[in-house]
């Protein structure tokens, strides 16, 4: 079996600091990364920033810097907050970098051998927002001024000379892959989207420009760069060190296992870049996952709108796991997302501190006050004890296909409702009324040390600090995590010592105003 996996977040725009937005979709990836490194895979890990183009060319422009200047200013920040995050990305690509411009020529060179680039010239609509060339059916009129109906950015009128893909060819090839993949594009709904738009047919897509020079050139027409999304999503492969296909990093990952996308760039990973990909006779990705928009009042967060929430202010105000947690759970997957204070808090308030880091203190306390502070060794399992157990056991394959589906909702309800249960059974089982039978008791508290456990190597890829800081309590270390070890119900050794932990999460007061 084939234990790499490589996942990829966007590579983000650095034309204004990073928002909630870009922290979620890290997360989400980082906790896909973490899963599947404590299940054994060997995990490559990309994200980093885009910055080539007229949108970040403005940017730079409006602030009267340097453009290179500019970008490195604000990739820093980019780079700095997948440190915040606690990301576990084992690359940062910038797509200024001489490697990335090395393999986006190569593949440039690649397209233009197997005849699958023209020049002509494009005359059309353009946002530069978007860095998305659209077609007169998809603008709206407001107000005299023009808009793309998708993204409600601005267009403008471009009119030059251009080369051109001949993505029309890839038309049949690509609703061909669909069909034979039908985990390519998920969830299933945008799936939909994307077959209806490429059966609606596809026209050729210009790759270049010719009135800015801020991107990497066109290897034999030093007038033009090469389109920013051409230029972009061959990221995904540059960082495996296309086009030297033989080298390991490349004959590992590629293809990769998901790229993981918000919705929004969707058409270019699943239409775009499979075209491309096929015209280089090259492997396709596994699977593009595009997620929902995290909403910020009822609208998708943007710069224009001035509605962009700020991941620091709440990581510093409540915390990182706080924040990861929140995401991961309060966010159906798949679907957009209103995220509140509020709901944040209560996040805080039930599920992490009474429901799990209640859980781990009274356990401990009551560990350490009646079993002398030891994991019990003599034991007798009951039918009560296994019940919970034995839904760890039964339910690791389960767990590892829904992974494999990024069915995230299905991974976070499990270890709520074991949490609940496990709380349930904790105050139903009385241990603290068995103090004649010390077999009973010792079992009872064997088990829900054993399920804090379990529970513990489960919440590390949604909040890993957290998760580590319990697993004190049993001197198990980060790198013990192991998923498979979930199976087995006698993991703790008796006599080992049970440390006291700190409160785990603070609970917050609501306060309105
Ligand atoms: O599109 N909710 O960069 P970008 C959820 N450079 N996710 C969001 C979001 C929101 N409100 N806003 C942004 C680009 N995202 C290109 C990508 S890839 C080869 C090039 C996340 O800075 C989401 O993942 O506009 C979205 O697809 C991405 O950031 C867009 O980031
Ligand atoms: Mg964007």
């Amino acid at each position: 079996m084939d234990k790499n996996f490589y996942i990829t977040t966007p590579i983000y725009y650095p034309s204004a600091k990073p928002h909630m937005g870009h922290a979620y979709s890290s997360i989400v990836a980082d906790f896909f990364a973490r899963f599947k490194r404590i299940d054994g895979f060997d995990v490559n890990f990309l994200t980093g920033t885009d910055e080539h183009g007229l949108k970040i060319q403005r940017a730079a422009e409006k602030e009267g810097l340097d453009t290179l200047k500019f970008c490195n200013e604000i990739s820093k920040t980019f780079r700095d907050l997948s440190k915040t995050l606690n990301l576990t990305n084992t690359d940062f690509i910038r797509t200024t970098e001489g490697r990335h411009k090395k393999s986006v020529q190569s593949l440039w060179n690649e397209l233009k051998k197997n005849d699958d680039i023209y020049l002509s010239k494009y005359s059309g609509w353009y946002s530069v927002s978007d860095e998305a060339f659209y077609a007169e059916d998809e603008i709206e009129e407001i107000n005299g001024k023009k808009f793309a109906k998708s993204s409600n950015s601005t267009v403008e009128w471009v009119d030059e000379e251009s080369y051109f893909f001949k993505l029309s060819k890839w038309e049949k090839p690509l609703l061909d892959y669909y069909k034979k993949n039908p985990n390519f594009i998920l969830p299933l709904s945008r799936k939909n989207e994307v077959i209806s738009f490429v059966k609606n047919g596809l026209k050729d897509l210009s790759i270049s420009r010719k009135s800015f020079s801020w991107g990497i050139p066109v290897p034999d027409n030093k007038d033009h760069v090469i389109y920013v999304w051409l230029d972009a999503l061959t990221n995904y492969i540059s960082a495996l060190n296309y086009p030297d296909t033989k080298n390991k990093m490349y004959k590992k990952f590629w293809p990769a296992s998901v790229h993981l996308i918000g919705k929004d760039i969707l058409r270019f990973h699943a239409v775009y870049w499979p075209a491309f990909l096929l015209a280089a006779n090259l492997p396709l990705p596994k699977k593009i996952y595009g997620h929902g928009w995290i909403l910020s009042g009822e609208e998708k967060m943007s710069k224009s709108k001035g509605n962009i929430l700020d991941p620091l202010e709440i990581i510093n105000q409540y915390g990182l796991d706080p924040l990861r947690y929140y995401l991961i759970k309060e966010v159906s997957f798949g679907n957009d997302g209103n995220i509140s204070q509020e709901r944040l808090i209560d996040c805080i308030n039930s599920d992490l501190a009474n429901n799990f880091g209640n859980l781990c203190q009274r356990v401990t306390a009551f560990a350490i006050k009646n079993c002398e502070g030891k994991i019990p060794k003599k034991i007798n399992f009951q039918n009560d004890d296994l019940k919970i157990l034995d839904k760890f056991k039964n339910n690791l394959d389960l767990i590892r296909d829904k992974i494999d589906e990024q069915d995230l909702n299905f991974y976070i309800d499990f270890i709520i409702n074991t949490l609940f249960e496990t709380n349930k059974y904790f105050n139903d089982q009385e241990p603290w009324n068995k103090k004649n039978d010390i077999l009973r008791l010792n079992t009872i508290v064997y088990t829900t040390l054993e399920i804090v456990r379990k529970i513990s190597f489960m919440l590390y890829p949604i909040i890993p600090e957290s998760s580590i800081k319990a697993l004190k309590i049993f001197s198990i270390n980060e790198d013990s995590i192991k998923f498979s070890s979930l199976e087995n119900h006698n993991y703790l050794k008796g006599n080992d010592k049970i440390k006291k932990i700190d409160i785990l999460f603070k609970k917050i007061e609501k306060n309105y105003d």
